[in-house]
C-alpha cells in the first residue's frame, strides 16, 4: 500500500514541484547525480576513483513521438563521446523503448543505429535493458539480429523471475553475449514469472552459476548478500579468477557492499541514471526500500542495519529505473 502510494507520487506533478523545489532535489541526488550529461560525467569520475566501473543511463521509457526519442538518441551520443573525451572506465545503459520500440522497429533501428555506431568510433559498450515481458522476446529478437549484423559490444538483460530465463542464458552463452543477471522489476503474471522471493533466488542462483560457467564476462547485478555471497561462493568453489565476471549495482544503494567488494579484490559497477526524468524513477527507489525516507529526511541513517526496522522490499507493482 505505502509502496504503491509512492508510486503514484512518482506520477504527481504537484508532489514532483514540491520535491523539486525543497532540499529533497539536493538529497535525490544519492540516487540520481544530476539532470545533464556534466552532471553525469563527474559522478562516474567520482565512481572511478572509488574503484567502481560505471554505465551511464539517461532516465526515460516507453517514449511514443518521434522527436523525444530522436532526442534520446542525441543524449546517448553526446555521452559516449564525453566518455570517449574523457577516458572514463565506463560504458552505457539504454532502454529499446526510450529510442522509440513502441514508435516502430524500423524508427528503433535507424534511432539505436546511429547510438551504435557512434558507440563502435569510440570503442564503448552498450546494454540494453530488459523492460516488461510484452517486450522480452522483441528485445532479445532485436538484439539476436544486431549480433548476427557482426556488432559485438553489445550485451543484454535477462530476469531470474521469468520461468523462459534459462533457455535465454543458453542461448546467449551459446552465442557469446554479455548478459546482465537481476532478479527482474516488474509487475509480471504467473503465467511467465516466479512470484515467490525464493524461487526467484533460487532462479537466481542457478542462472547466475550457468554464467559464470559458460558466459562471456557477465554483469551480476543484484544488492541481496544472499546472492551476493552465492556467487562469491561458487566463483571461489570453481578457481574464477575476479576478471571474468563483475557485480553491478545501483549508484546510491548498498555503497557499504560495494566498497566491501572493492577492496576484497572483486570488480563492481554502477548503473548511474541521470536525466530531468529523475523523479519517477526516485519514487521507485524509495517504494523498493521505505527506509530510503529516512536518508531523504535528512536522519542520520546507515544502509546496512536497516535490515531489521523494514524488511526488503517484497515483490510488488513497481518498476525498474
Ligand atoms: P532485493 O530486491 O531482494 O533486495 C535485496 C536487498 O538489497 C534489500 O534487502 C536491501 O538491503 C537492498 N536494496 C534493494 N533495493 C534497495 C534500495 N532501493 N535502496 C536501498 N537498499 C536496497 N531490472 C529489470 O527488470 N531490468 C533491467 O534492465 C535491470 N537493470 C538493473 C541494473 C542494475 C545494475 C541493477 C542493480 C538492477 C537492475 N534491475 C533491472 C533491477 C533488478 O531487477 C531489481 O529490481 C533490483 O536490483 C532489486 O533486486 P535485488 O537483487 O537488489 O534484491
Amino acid at each position: 500500500m505505502f509502496r504503491n502510494s509512492l508510486i503514484a507520487l512518482g506520477q504527481s506533478n504537484t508532489a514532483k514541484a514540491v520535491v523539486t523545489r525543497t532540499p529533497l532535489r539536493g538529497m535525490a541526488r544519492r540516487f540520481v547525480p544530476g539532470e545533464t550529461v556534466d552532471e553525469l560525467v563527474t559522478a562516474i569520475e567520482e565512481a572511478n576513483r572509488a574503484g567502481l566501473t560505471a554505465t551511464g543511463n539517461y532516465l526515460g521509457e516507453s517514449v511514443h513521438d518521434e522527436a523525444n526519442a530522436r532526442r534520446a538518441g542525441d543524449v546517448y551520443l553526446k555521452l559516449l563521446d564525453r566518455i570517449h573525451e574523457r577516458q572514463l572506465l565506463a560504458n552505457v545503459s539504454l532502454k529499446f523503448t526510450q529510442l522509440g520500440q513502441d514508435i516502430s522497429e524500423s524508427f528503433l533501428a535507424r534511432n539505436l543505429g546511429r547510438v551504435l555506431e557512434r558507440a563502435k568510433e569510440t570503442r564503448t559498450f552498450i546494454r540494453f535493458d530488459m523492460e516488461g515481458s510484452d517486450y522480452t522476446q522483441r528485445t532479445l529478437d532485436a538484439f539476436v539480429h544486431l549480433w548476427d549484423e557482426g556488432w559485438r559490444d553489445i550485451g543484454v538483460v535477462l530476469q531470474a523471475y521469468l520461468k523462459r530465463t534459462a533457455g535465454d542464458v543458453a542461448h546467449m552463452n551459446r552465442l557469446g553475449a554479455r548478459v546482465r543477471l537481476c532478479k527482474g522489476a516488474y509487475a509480471e503474471p504467473p503465467s511467465v514469472a516466479f512470484q515467490d522471493p525464493r524461487e526467484v533466488d533460487r532462479s537466481f542462483v542457478e542462472l547466475m552459476k550457468m554464467l559464470l560457467d559458460d558466459g562471456h564476462y557477465p554483469g551480476i547485478a543484484t544488492h541481496d548478500e544472499a546472492m551476493v555471497q552465492a556467487t562469491l561462493d561458487h566463483a571461489q568453489a570453481q578457481g574464477i579468477a575476479p576478471e571474468r565476471f563483475e557485480f553491478q549495482m545501483l549508484h546510491g544503494v548498498r555503497r557499504d557492499l560495494q566498497e566491501r567488494l572493492v577492496r576484497d579484490g572483486w570488480r563492481v559497477r554502477v548503473y548511474v541514471p541521470f536525466g530531468e526524468h529523475w523523479y519517477p524513477y526516485l519514487m521507485r527507489r524509495l517504494a523498493e526500500r521505505p527506509a530510503n525516507m529516512l536518508f531523504l529526511a535528512g536522519s542520520v541513517v546507515q544502509e546496512s542495519p536497516l535490515g531489521f526496522l523494514w524488511p526488503g522490499r517484497k515483490r510488488g507493482n513497481h518498476r525498474n529505473g
